[in-house]
């Protein structure tokens, strides 16, 4: 009788990174049972809840694309479509829709699958910022992102036009801020 061949570890080392990852190569899935301890008095799903899963979801593909540790920047365009119900079945599925410098932007896309005949109902769906960050908490350099299929590339491209937007955004508001300090309101 044979042996079984102990496999060595590999060591995987930042150089063997490669430059470019594919959009499948970033797909991640989680299901969950909604639970009581999920659910608000009239037993539909909290929304923070919700989050919390999208949140978990989306670090995977951020993960599977950075191979690094990653922290969320932003979650700044989240639509709650329909309720989820305790008992339901939900189906959280992520992929990276564009790499920048050292952030990914995940989309994460929610259905409840009704127990009956397993159809598919669209409840939620999100855009989250994540960042790669080594052991210190600075920002690292990720591998840059292949958009291959047509879906993809309309999501690579709209991932800029949400990052032009969220950084226009950013700068009128510190604005706002700076214009607060210099002016502050009356009678205080
Ligand atoms: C995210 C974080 C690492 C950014 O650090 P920073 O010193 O501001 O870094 P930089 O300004 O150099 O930006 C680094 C990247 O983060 C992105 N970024 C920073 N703040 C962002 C925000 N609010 N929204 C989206 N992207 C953001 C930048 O666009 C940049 O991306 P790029 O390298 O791909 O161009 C830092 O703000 C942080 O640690 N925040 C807390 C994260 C956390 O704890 N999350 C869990 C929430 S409880």
């Amino acid at each position: 009788m044979s042996t079984p061949r102990k496999i060595a570890a590999q060591k995987i080392t930042p150089q063997d990174q490669p430059a470019v990852r594919t959009v499948a190569s970033t797909q991640s899935e989680m299901t969950e049972i909604i639970l009581p301890n999920d659910a608000n008095t009239l037993g539909n799903l909290l929304g923070g809840r919700l989050m919390h899963f999208i949140d978990l979801t989306g670090a995977m593909a951020a993960y599977r694309h950075t191979r690094s540790h990653v922290v969320t920047a932003a979650m700044d365009h989240i639509d709650f479509i329909r309720p989820v119900h305790l008992g339901d079945l939900l189906i959280l599925k992520s992929s990276v829709n564009r790499a920048f410098t050292s952030s990914v932007e995940v989309g994460v896309k929610v259905w409840v699958e009704k127990l009956q005949d397993g159809t598919l109902l669209h409840v939620a769906s999100a855009y989250l910022v994540f960042v790669a960050i080594d052991k210190e908490g600075r920002p690292q350099k990720i591998p840059q992102l292949q958009p291959e299929t047509p879906n993809e590339i309309r999501r690579f491209n709209d991932a800029l036009r949400r990052r032009q937007h969220r950084e226009a955004e950013a700068a009128r508001r510190k604005q706002e801020r700076r214009q607060q300090v210099a002016q502050p309101a009356a009678g205080s």
